[in-house]
C-alpha cells in the first residue's frame, strides 16, 4: 500500500529518498515519484507509472538536486495507476504534497474547488489537498497554518508530507489514520510510512500519534497534538537492522522466509511458554477474568485466528469467535462477558483491524490483546497487551514467517489461558516438547522442497484449485488457497473436506486438481473417503500426507509423505509445505513472486 518518504538535510536527499522508496517496495504499489526542492528554490518533480527502478532511471538521466523532498509509492485506489495520478500532487509550482489514505469527502471538496476555478490535473483523491493547501498559503497562511487548517476539513485516512518552494528550510508531515514515524538524524530529520524505509539514515524514530501535525527541520522538528499544541513524543531507539532485508543467495524474498522458518520460530519459542508476562506485566490479571476471546483479523492472519479457535476452544474450553475485520467492524455483534479481544496483524496497521479493534469497546470486554510482528505500530499501540512474533521483517507481499509464528504465540496464548482458567487439557510437558521440536519439524518438510518442486509442475497450466482439509487442517487449507492465487493467480478454494459433496463435487474434473491436508488424526478416514469420491470423478489428487496414514501414489494420485506430528505442531508444518507449493507454481509461471499484482503488504486503507 502507499509508502511515504521525506526528507530534510544538509547533504543531498534524492539516493535517501529513493532507498526509502525501494525499501516500501514490499508494501505493494503500482507507480512512484520524487519531488525536490533545488538550490535555486525550483520544484523539480518526476513520477511514473511502474516500479522505483523506472524512477530511479530518469533520475540517472536527469538528476535531482537538493536537500528537501518527498517521495511516494502508490498503491492506486482513486484513478488507475497511471503517471498523472501518481504522487506528488502540485499546486502550480508552489506546492508539492505525497499522501497514503482515503480522503472520504474528495467529491465535496473538488467540486467546491472547481466552482472556484482551480483545474485538477488527476482523478486521485489526494489532489484536493494540496489545492486547499494552496489556497491557505496563497492567503497569507504559513505552510504549517495551512496544514492545520486543512486537516479538519478532511474525512477519511491520510498520512502525508508537504514541500513549499516559498519555504525551502521545512517538510510539514501529518497523520490520521495512516502511519508516519519521523527519523531525526543530526543535522537532518526524515519521516516515512515505517522505520524500515528510513534504516539506512538513522536508527533514532519518533511515532506520530493520531491528529499529529510535525514540521522536519534540519535542526531536528517541532511536533503539534491535534488540538494545534505543541506536544512532545517519546524517541525510540531501535537495534541494528536486522539482515531481514537482505536477500542473500535466494532468488525472491518469499523463498527465504519459507526458509528462515526454523530460526525465526526458534526465535519465537525462546520465550518461555508458560510465563504469561510474555504477553504483557497485565497479562495475568487479565488472563484471569477471561471467559471467551474474539479474535479480529484479516487475510493470512485471519487464518491463524481460525487454526487458534481450536486450541482455545479444545484446551483452554472456553468459546472463541473468529471474525474477519472488515465485517464485524460494520456489524452489530454480541460480546460475551469477559471477552477477550485477540487482533492478529502481521504489519499492525491493517485499517479493518485497527477499526474492528476500537469500536470492540464495552463493558464485556476484559483486555485488548495485539499479536503483531511491528512494535509500535498502531493495532500494538491501541490494546493493553501485545505479543510481538519474532518473524523479523517480512518482505514477500505473500506471508510466511509471520503467518507461523503467529500460530506459536496463539499457542502459547492457549497454554497460559488454560492454566489460569483452571480448565486446561494441555499437558504442559507435551505441550513443551512440542514446540521444542517445532524448528526441527520445519526443517524437515524443508527437505522436501524437491518433491514439492516436482509436485508444483502439474499445476502451472490450471486454472483453478482446490484445497481440502478437516477440523484444525481446513483453515490450513483455506491459507494453501490463498497462497497459490496471491502469488499465482490461480483460482484456488479450499473447503472443509466433508462439504465436498454439498457443491464443488461438481467442479471436480481431470482440470481440477484437489489438494489435500491429511494428517494421522481421527479425521483421516473420513478425509480418505472424501478423497476416493474425488478420485472417482477423474479429479486428480495432491495429498499431502502423514507419512503414517498409508496414502499410496498411483494413477492420478500423488502423496506427499509429511513427518508425523500432533495437532499443535501439524497446522505449522503443513503450511511451509504449501507455501513451497505456492512458490514453485508461481516460479514456473513467471508471476511476481515477491510483489504480486494488485496486493499490498501494509493494507492502510479500508
Ligand atoms: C494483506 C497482506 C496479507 C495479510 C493481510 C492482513 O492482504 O498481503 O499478507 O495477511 O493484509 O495483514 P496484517 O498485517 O493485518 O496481518
Amino acid at each position: 500500500m502507499c509508502g511515504i518518504v521525506a526528507a530534510m538535510a544538509k547533504r543531498e536527499v534524492a539516493d535517501i529518498l529513493l532507498e526509502g522508496l525501494r525499501r516500501l517496495e514490499y508494501r505493494g504499489y503500482d507507480s512512484a515519484g520524487i519531488a525536490m526542492i533545488d538550490h535555486d528554490g525550483g520544484l523539480q518533480l518526476h513520477k511514473y507509472s511502474g516500479k522505483v527502478a523506472i524512477l530511479e532511471q530518469a533520475l540517472a538521466l536527469e538528476p535531482m538536486q537538493g536537500g528537501i523532498g518527498i517521495a511516494h509509492t502508490r498503491w492506486a485506489t482513486h484513478g488507475q495507476p497511471n503517471a498523472l495520478n501518481a504522487h506528488p500532487h502540485v499546486a502550480g509550482n508552489r506546492l508539492a504534497l505525497v499522501h497514503n489514505g482515503i480522503i472520504e469527502n474528495h467529491q465535496a471538496l473538488r467540486q467546491q474547488l472547481e466552482a472556484d476555478d482551480t483545474a485538477f490535473l488527476s482523478e486521485t483523491d489526494t489532489e484536493v489537498i494540496v489545492h486547499l493547501l494552496a489556497k491557505a498559503v496563497n492567503g497569507g497562511a504559513t505552510l504549517l497554518a495551512a496544514v492545520q487548517q486543512v486537516i479538519p476539513q478532511l474525512n477519511g485516512a491520510y498520512a502525508l508530507a508537504v514541500i513549499d518552494t516559498e519555504n525551502p528550510e521545512q517538510v510539514v508531515v501529518a497523520r490520521q489514520g495512516s502511519p508516519l514515524v519521523l527519523g531525526v538524524g543530526i543535522g537532518e530529520t526524515f519521516a516515512g510510512s515505517d522505520t524500515l524505509a528510513l534504516r539506512s539514515v538513522t536508527d533514532t524514530f519518533v511515532y506520530l500519534e493520531e491528529g499529529d501535525v510535525a514540521v522536519l527541520e534540519v535542526a531536528g522538528y517541532q511536533l503539534f497534538a491535534a488540538n494545534g499544541e505543541p506536544v512532545e513524543r517519546p524517541k525510540t531507539r531501535l537495534e541494528a537492522e536486522h539482515e531481514s532485508q537482505v536477500l542473500g543467495d535466494y532468488d525472491h524474498y518469499m523463498l527465504k522466509e519459507i526458509h528462515e522458518q526454523p530460526a525465526r520460530l526458534a526465535d519465537t519459542l525462546a520465550l518461555d511458554p508458560l510465563d504469561c508476562t510474555v504477553f504483557g506485566p497485565r497479562a495475568a490479571a487479565i488472563f484471569g477474568q477471561v471467559s471467551a476471546v474474539q479474535i479480529l483479523a484479516c487475510g493470512t492472519s485471519y487464518h491463524a485466528g481460525l487454526v487458534a479457535r481450536h486450541w482455545i476452544e479444545q484446551y483452554v474450553g472456553i468459546p472463541c469467535q473468529v471474525e474477519v475485520a472488515s465485517e464485524y467492524r460494520y456489524r452489530q455483534s454480541v460480546t460475551l462477558p469477559g471477552t477477550l479481544i485477540v487482533t492478529i496483524s502481521q504489519s499492525g496497521e491493517t485499517a479493518d483491524t485497527l477499526a474492528a479493534l476500537k469500536i470492540a469497546d464495552n463493558d464485556h470486554i476484559v483486555g485488548r490483546l495485539a499479536i503483531c510482528n511491528v512494535d509500535h505500530s498502531a493495532i500494538v499501540r491501541a490494546s493493553d497487551l501485545v505479543f510481538l512474533t519474532r518473524a523479523g521483517a517480512e518482505i514477500g507481499v505473500a506471508s510466511t514467517k509471520a503467518f507461523t509464528t503467529q500460530l506459536v504465540a496463539l499457542q502459547l496464548l492457549a497454554a497460559n489461558l488454560g492454566r489460569n482458567g483452571a480448565l486446561s487439557t494441555l499437558n504442559n510437558e507435551r505441550f513443551c516438547a512440542t514446540l521444542r521440536g517445532m524448528p526441527d519439524a520445519v526443517a524437515q518438510v524443508l527437505a522436501l522442497e524437491p518433491t514439492i518442486k516436482a509436485m508444483a509442475a502439474h499445476f502451472t497450466l490450471k486454472h483453478h484449485a482446490l484445497f481440502l482439509g478437516r477440523g484444525i487442517y481446513h483453515p490450513i487449507a483455506m491459507e494453501g488457497a490463498l497462497k497459490l492465487k496471491e502469488i499465482s493467480y490461480i483460482h484456488a478454494e479450499a473447503y472443509p473436506a466433508g462439504e465436498l459433496k454439498h457443491g464443488p463435487l461438481a467442479l471436480v474434473d481431470d482440470d481440477m486438481p484437489v489438494v489435500a491436508v491429511a494428517p494421522n488424526d481421527e479425521l483421516l478416514e473420513k478425509l480418505r473417503s472424501n478423497l476416493e469420491e474425488v478420485r472417482a470423478r477423474g479429479g486428480e489428487l495432491f495429498v499431502f500426507a502423514d507419512e503414517a496414514a498409508g496414502f499410496t501414489a498411483g494413477e492420478g494420485v500423488h502423496v506427499l509423505p509429511m513427518p508425523h506430528c500432533s495437532d499443535m505442531a501439524g497446522p505449522v508444518i503443513y503450511t511451509v509445505a504449501l507455501q513451497l507449493l505456492s512458490y514453485y507454481v508461481a516460479l514456473a509461471k513467471g508471476t511476481d513472486v515477491d510483489k504480486p499484482r494488485n496486493l499490498a503488504k501494509s493494507v492502510t486503507v479500508e
